[in-house]
């Protein structure tokens, strides 16, 4: 029995496995428009069998953008052409995801940044300090509704990677004790559940850790995670880091997967693991550790988007290649 080809189910959608496509920013869209290059990108991770197959950093507003050639979804052309995408995907058996995305300081473009802090990310421009934040929730809440339209079927909010929702909750970025710090994520995530209704899974990207000491810890993500749990998130996808230029990060295999077993442990919420997570018996094992519900691949399943194939080849699991591949399997 391989845990990892088992099904997950969160809400109303049923994943074929627990093999997600980590979200991977191509920076190939024009104003925020998907186009054949993300087609051909997440199509063939759904190809190569994926349970879920996440798109990239999607902006819910033009500020929003990490670079001027992030996709967006903050208007019906950018629907229209997600469309055609998520049906691709569903169309292999995968479920198509989404993160929506707010870059806060980290975007670059030729638009001011907002976030929490006036404190500029090292290297780039000057934020504007965030005043009112409904906006902020409002875009997100927009963005949410709009994936919907666009077919998607999971909605993961990004708060990680020093990105706007990570600047409120961490301590780097922002000022406050942690309940007024996680206040705005948790606001986001409440908004977002009552959007989109109680059918529809909502995972929450955090950043485990900042990796500095003042900065976000494990422990405060265990406290984030209860009351993204609370605002109606399923499942907490644990990253790290990408809020200072200082951290000095453990890389190496697995090495965030202590971070999402801390939570799903004592949070007690489902979580996903990723990073360097490149092997099946090791995916399997986080698995059966219990310190993750779901495994997220980035790199790895950009060298071999037909790696869950290949991982239950090797773990003696017969799955189903796509029938035009059939004499290849
Ligand atoms: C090309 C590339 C683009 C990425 N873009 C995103 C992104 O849009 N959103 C996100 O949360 N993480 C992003 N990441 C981080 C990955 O999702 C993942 O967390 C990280 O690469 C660690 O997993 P890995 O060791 O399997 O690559 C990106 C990584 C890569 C390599």
């Amino acid at each position: 029995m391989s845990l990892l080809f088992s099904p997950l189910t969160l809400r109303s959608v049923t994943l074929p496995n627990r093999i997600a496509v980590s979200p991977m920013c191509q920076y190939s869209a024009t104003d925020g428009v998907p186009n054949d290059w993300h087609l051909v990108h997440l199509g063939s991770r759904a190809v190569g069998g994926a349970g879920l197959v996440i798109a990239e950093a999607t902006a819910v507003e033009p500020r929003g953008r990490i670079s001027p050639e992030d996709v967006g979804i903050w208007n019906d052309e950018q629907v229209r052409a997600w469309q055609r995408i998520t049906a691709f995907i569903k169309d292999q058996g995968s479920v198509p995801g989404i993160q929506l995305a707010h870059a806060g300081r980290k975007a670059v473009g030729d638009w001011v940044p907002v976030a929490p802090t006036t404190e500029p990310f090292p290297g780039l421009n000057t934020p504007e300090k965030i005043t009112n934040h409904t906006e902020i929730v409002k875009a997100f809440v927009e963005g949410a509704l709009r994936a919907l339209e666009a077919g998607f079927e999971v909605i993961e909010i990004h708060a990680a990677h020093g990105y706007l929702l990570h600047e409120y909750y961490s301590p780097l970025t922002n000022e406050g004790s942690i309940e007024e710090r996680i206040a705005v994520p948790v606001e986001v995530t409440a908004a977002v559940r009552a959007a989109v209704g109680s059918d529809v899974p909502v995972i929450v990207r955090i950043s485990g850790t900042d990796w500095v000491e003042d900065g976000w810890t494990a422990d405060d993500s265990v406290v984030l995670a209860q009351a993204l749990k609370a605002a109606g998130a399923d499942l907490i996808d644990v990253s790290s880091g990408g809020n200072t230029a200082q951290a000095d990060i453990p890389v190496g295999p697995g090495y965030q997967v202590p971070l999402a077993e801390a939570v799903r442990r004592k949070a007690d919420v489902p979580t996903g693991a990723v990073g360097l997570i490149t092997e099946a018996k090791q995916a399997e094992q986080v698995l059966n550790d219990g310190a993750a519900d779901l495994v997220l691949l980035a790199r790895e399943l950009l060298r071999d988007p037909y790696w869950p194939l290949h991982a239950a080849a090797q773990l003696g699991v017969e799955v189903k290649a796509p029938r035009q591949y059939a004499r290849a399997f």
